[in-house]
């Protein structure tokens, strides 16, 4: 995060997990965004569909699952959206609502003041909302998936609360500062260009590695192989010392509704238990990354909606909208940080 946020920023983030950006949205604005989202059925809920042809969440929950998980997988399934519906009312991914309005508004607001790197992709938003009855989500972290397929260490996140988060109301995010445990990801980015990238097949006319163009077969022989396997391990590994060595150093912070956080779902968190039986919690969020030197190609369609088609531009202080995913082959080199 060190070349991707101003130094004061960084310093914030690297020591207490959040960026306060101590702005708001209109409560307008946030209205409007519940309403939007009253529409969207009951029990909506997006989660179970990343663990189709997903490899990388099965290997999380060991191989016996992930054996399991491959051979019965309509059980695997149901068992799947048991879990989330346990946790959420509503989750929804990618509607691509409010990105360009909220991040508008914030550069209004001198939003890019936090950043150092030029370009960021604003891939997808989300909603999501439980009630008290819910079990919170314990500690995790975000982990890759060949959904996403370009990830980065360093997610960005803009969290946006539609009601308060605090003492009285319970549901506030728990964060481990990456202070404390550092969970890599960008060598997995390595990874991934090294290994497809030897096939012209999987290369689009760029000679970018286009995910789409990747073979169920090769994906999963990639998925077998020793540096995959080793990465996975290392996340196994170091998600059991988060649990088990950081459980009491996780921050808190309070945020009342609109306001804006910055952090990294990419570093361990977890979710305080909701206890207000009136409301539910709901929180609006904005997954962005930086870009790298790493010639793969972003890709198009999360679960069949577009994303990935925001751009961010610091220097300039806009928000791009496109009707395709971001062509990193015309971001400049020199825009782009090492990987
Ligand atoms: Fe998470």
């Amino acid at each position: 995060m060190h070349n991707i946020l101003k130094e004061n920023y960084f310093n914030e983030y690297y020591s207490s997990g959040f960026v306060e950006t101590n702005l708001s949205l209109p409560d307008e604005l946030v209205d409007e965004i519940k309403q939007h989202y009253l529409t969207k059925a009951e029990g909506h809920n997006d989660f179970p569909k990343f663990f189709v042809n997903n490899e990388h969440q099965v290997y999380m929950e060991g191989r016996a699952l992930g054996l399991f998980f491959n051979t019965f997988p309509n059980i695997a399934k149901k068992m799947v959206k048991k879990l989330y519906d346990k946790t959420y009312r509503k989750a929804v991914y990618g509607e691509q609502a409010y990105i360009e309005k909220v991040l508008k508004y914030l550069l209004e607001n001198d939003f890019q003041r936090f950043f150092k790197t030029r370009y960021i992709v604003a891939s997808y938003d989300m909603y999501l909302r439980n009630d008290y009855l819910r079990s919170a989500a314990g500690i995790h972290t975000d982990f890759p998936n060949f959904h996403h397929f370009y990830e980065t260490e360093n997610d960005i996140t803009i969290y946006i609360p539609l009601v308060d988060l605090d003492d009285e109301n319970g549901g506030r995010i728990q964060v481990l500062p990456e202070s404390k445990l550092k969970v890599p990801g960008n060598i997995l980015l390595k990874f991934l260009y090294q290994y497809f990238s030897v096939d012209s097949s999987n290369l689009d006319e760029d000679g970018y590695v286009d995910p789409d163009k990747i073979s169920p077969a090769a994906t999963a022989a990639f998925v077998r192989s020793k540096p995959h396997q080793d990465l996975m391990n290392l996340y196994k590994s170091v998600i059991g010392l988060a649990k088990s060595h950081y459980a009491d150093d996780f921050l808190m912070t309070t945020e009342t509704k609109g306001k804006v956080l910055l952090w990294n779902n990419k570093n361990f968190h977890a979710a305080e238990r909701w206890k207000n039986e009136q409301i539910d919690r709901e929180v609006y969020v904005v997954r962005m990354f930086p870009i790298y030197d790493v010639n793969i190609k972003l890709k198009r369609n999360l679960h069949g909606n577009l994303f990935n088609n925001f751009l961010l531009d610091t220097e300039k202080g806009e928000i791009h909208r496109y009707d395709h995913q971001i062509d990193l082959s015309q971001i400049p080199a020199e825009a782009k940080l090492e990987l």
